[in-house]
């Protein structure tokens, strides 16, 4: 059923695993996913950005998934706003049918960030639906030679609480030492996990959620590269990495990249293997079907939601 994310991420902290959050932009993503999700009886969150919404047109997006809740009724899918940038966004989501709106107020003052967030919170839950915000920068490490510059970025702990406290959003973003996109780090990968701790000491049983959690997986690196892509450099989270996490407060891993590349690898792999073939069923299909695959992993080996339902 189409629900938000107050039940799953109750049973994923207390089962001290977490619910993937899969981008999707098409049919086939959505496809793929929940052929994933309903073949490891678990709960999904399928979010769209607001490049997602003006590439497939925010109706699409909704009816596909939809669609896809009544094919597979027994699974638990939250409809998700990732990054929405305003309110009018959230808003906007909201009336047309998402169970769950992420506000990201991250790159504003404190105070900025708390007007909107309340905002949207009073919005969103006087129409059942649930707020992701976020709080701190996310970046990669590499970047922050002393302490002192990890603090000014990654999340201060007691500000989450604050800001927790003084919002009432349903779950928290934090930055702990991932980052959006195919290149995380250059150098060792790195997540803060005593920062993380801390904020779940001051959170108690509450919600936090990982963005730029791709692993970047190399097989599909290499895969494109090995059919005409140029993938160079690329670098994720290690997979041991987020299930420790998982099994901490994190209860959202948030994943596109690795969508991007297993749907492309396996898209070029069949336009190269097949190049007579024009129908782009052929090649899509094969894209679906990497998607699927890729996330049954990482439903089993990452957030380790298998069978949770
Ligand atoms: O966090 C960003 C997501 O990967 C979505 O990316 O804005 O290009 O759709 P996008
Ligand atoms: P990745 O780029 O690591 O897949 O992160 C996705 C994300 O955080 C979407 O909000
Ligand atoms: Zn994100
Ligand atoms: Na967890």
């Amino acid at each position: 059923a189409l629900t938000d994310t107050k039940e799953m991420f109750r049973k994923a902290y207390e089962g001290h695993y977490a619910i993937g959050a899969f981008n999707v932009n098409n049919m086939e993503i959505i496809q793929g996913i929940m052929e994933a999700a309903h073949e490891e009886q678990s709960a999904v969150i399928l979010q769209a950005s607001e490049g997602a919404r003006k590439y497939a047109g925010s109706p699409y997006i909704v009816d596909l998934v939809k669609t896809a809740v009544r094919q597979y009724p027994e699974i638990p899918v939250a409809l998700h706003l990732d990054h929405g940038s305003c309110f009018e966004v959230c808003k906007d989501c909201i009336d047309g049918g998402f169970t769950s709106v992420m506000f990201d107020g991250s790159k504003h003052p404190f105070e900025e960030n708390v007007r909107i967030t309340k905002q949207v919170v009073e919005y969103a839950h006087a129409h059942g639906v649930v707020v992701e915000a976020e709080l701190g920068r996310l970046a990669g490490v590499e970047d922050m030679v002393s302490v002192d510059a990890k603090d000014a970025i990654f999340t201060d702990p007691e500000e989450a609480a604050e800001f927790v406290a003084l919002t009432g959003c349903d779950s928290l973003a934090i930055a702990i030492g991932t980052s959006h996109g195919a290149y995380k780090y250059s150098g060792e990968p790195y997540l803060d996990y005593e920062r993380l701790e801390k904020v779940g000491k001051l959170l108690p049983n509450y919600p936090i959620v990982l963005h730029g959690a791709s692993t970047v997986i190399p097989e599909y690196v290499a895969k494109c590269n090995e059919f005409g892509g140029k993938v160079l450099g690329a670098k994720g989270v290690p997979e041991d990495m987020l299930r420790k996490a998982a099994t901490m407060a994190v209860c959202k891993i948030n994943i596109d990249t690795d969508i991007r590349l297993a749907m492309t690898a396996a898209i070029r792999e069949s336009l190269v293997k097949h190049p007579e073939n024009f129908d782009p069923r052929s090649y899509l299909k094969a894209g679906r079907q990497a998607v699927k695959d890729m996330v049954s992993h990482k439903i089993q080996a990452v957030v380790g939601s298998s069978h949770s339902i």
